[in-house]
């Protein structure tokens, strides 16, 4: 028989991130925000965030500061440079101000990047076609691989010098390092691509990198993918090896596990539906008429369920040591305790906080009671506002 006693985490008890101390164990996850028309912060940005951190999160994540102008997903997204550290600063007091730390997640999109608005080119494993800006990405050198991780470690030193408290390294959705570690997007034929250990390459290396820059000066975090959710992309079993090399590595003082890809997969990040029309009509023809034609194929629907990525995480959860954030499909009391009881350390939360950013401060009012439901429908149709400005169609927050 168990003696063991039923040790419990409350998900609002305050928890340790590296060097860092959050409030609670709840993060809002990166949902790109659209709010950045000059590639610098804007009051709307500082508002985007501010809402969920006077909402009562422990900690928000500013989607998405490249690390270089062509590692943007859009050319109005922030890339991390001296001009942008002062609009970078005003944002990170006033979400200090409400109580709650602050994460920027850097990254280099590399095939996802858009070549067109970015007016630089993308970057990627092998040359690769883009349909949504019409380009192609060209295939990264040695010194490109060698001047994108200098650019992270740059990049997380501006977020130190902003007043960041962490920032979160993007290794998922297919973005740079995430499909040189995709057998599916990776063919080379050199160091960087073959064995696994090879495609791990720029992963592991943009983390040692950032985490030299900072040392304990700020945490650092990564969000991995743990499949691609598509054929001869990344499997689990290989990329719990890459999680446990991160782990070996050092270097991270937690992961966030994702699943997805923005190229081939994008429903897989989200289940739920396909917000075809929406996305369509974010685009002008011929594009659109595209997307309409192909959206049922390229929007492939999962049904959407609460914790719809517990059952991957649980395998990395039983194979690695380092704390764990869990994400996708939290969205209630009950599904914040099951993921503390399943022995993950803090959860991820995208679309419930974009369509309610106070629902955590209401959550925690109703304590015992269990009884707040979040508004959010899992239409996705959030998706595709991210051309114009992200918000939530149903609540129409953050406003
Ligand atoms: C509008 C929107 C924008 C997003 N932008 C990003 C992003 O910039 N970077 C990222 O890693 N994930 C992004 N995501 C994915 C979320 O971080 C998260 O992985 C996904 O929404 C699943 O979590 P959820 O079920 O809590 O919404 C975005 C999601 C949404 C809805």
């Amino acid at each position: 028989m168990n003696t063991q006693p039923n040790v419990f985490t409350d998900v609002f008890s305050p928890a340790r991130l590296g060097p860092v101390t959050l409030r609670n164990r709840i993060i809002k996850a990166a949902t790109f925000e659209a709010a950045t028309p000059n590639a610098l912060v804007t009051d709307d940005l500082i508002n985007y965030h501010r809402l969920p951190a006077a909402g009562g999160v422990g900690m928000t994540t500013v989607a998405y500061c490249a690390v270089a102008p062509g590692g943007r997903t859009d050319g109005w997204q922030i890339w991390m440079r001296p001009e942008a550290v002062p609009g970078l600063r005003r944002l990170t007091d006033a979400i200090h101000a409400e109580g709650a730390a602050i994460s920027a997640q850097i990254g280099h999109a590399g095939p996802v990047a858009n070549a067109r608005t970015n007016k630089a080119p993308a970057l990627a494993p092998v040359r690769f076609f883009n349909p949504l800006s019409m380009r192609f990405a060209r295939k990264a050198t040695r010194d490109d691989i060698a001047e994108v991780t200098r650019a992270h470690a740059n990049a997380a030193r501006l977020a130190v010098d902003s007043g960041f408290d962490a920032v979160e390294v993007h290794l998922g959705h297919n973005y740079l390092a995430s499909s040189f570690l995709s057998p599916l997007l990776n063919r080379r034929k050199d160091e960087f691509g073959g064995s696994l250990e090879n495609r791990a390459k720029v992963a592991r290396g943009v983390v040692r990198a950032v985490r030299d820059a900072v040392g304990d000066q700020i945490a650092v975090t990564a969000k991995l993918n743990m499949t691609d959710g598509v054929r001869a992309g990344i499997p689990m079993d290989e990329s719990i090896q890459t999680a446990k090399w991160l782990e070996e590595d050092g270097g991270l003082d937690a992961l966030e596990l994702t699943a997805g890809s923005s190229l081939v997969n994008p429903l897989y990040l989200f289940h739920g539906d396909a917000p075809i029309k929406e996305f369509a009509g974010a685009f002008k023809p011929p594009l659109s008429w595209g997307i309409r034609m192909t959206g049922k194929k390229f929007f492939r629907e999962y049904p959407y369920r609460e914790a719809f990525l517990l059952d991957k995480a649980r395998r990395f959860r039983a194979e690695l040591t380092m704390p764990l954030i869990l994400l996708g499909g939290i969205t209630n009391r009950e599904t914040m305790d099951l993921a503390m009881a399943e022995g993950f350390d803090f959860v991820a939360m995208g679309r419930a906080l974009l369509a309610e950013p106070d629902l955590i401060n209401r959550i925690a009012d109703d304590g015992e009671a269990r009884s707040v439901r979040s508004a959010c429908t899992h239409c996705n149709k959030c998706m595709a506002t991210i051309y114009t400005h992200t918000h939530c169609v149903v609540t129409g927050m953050p406003g």
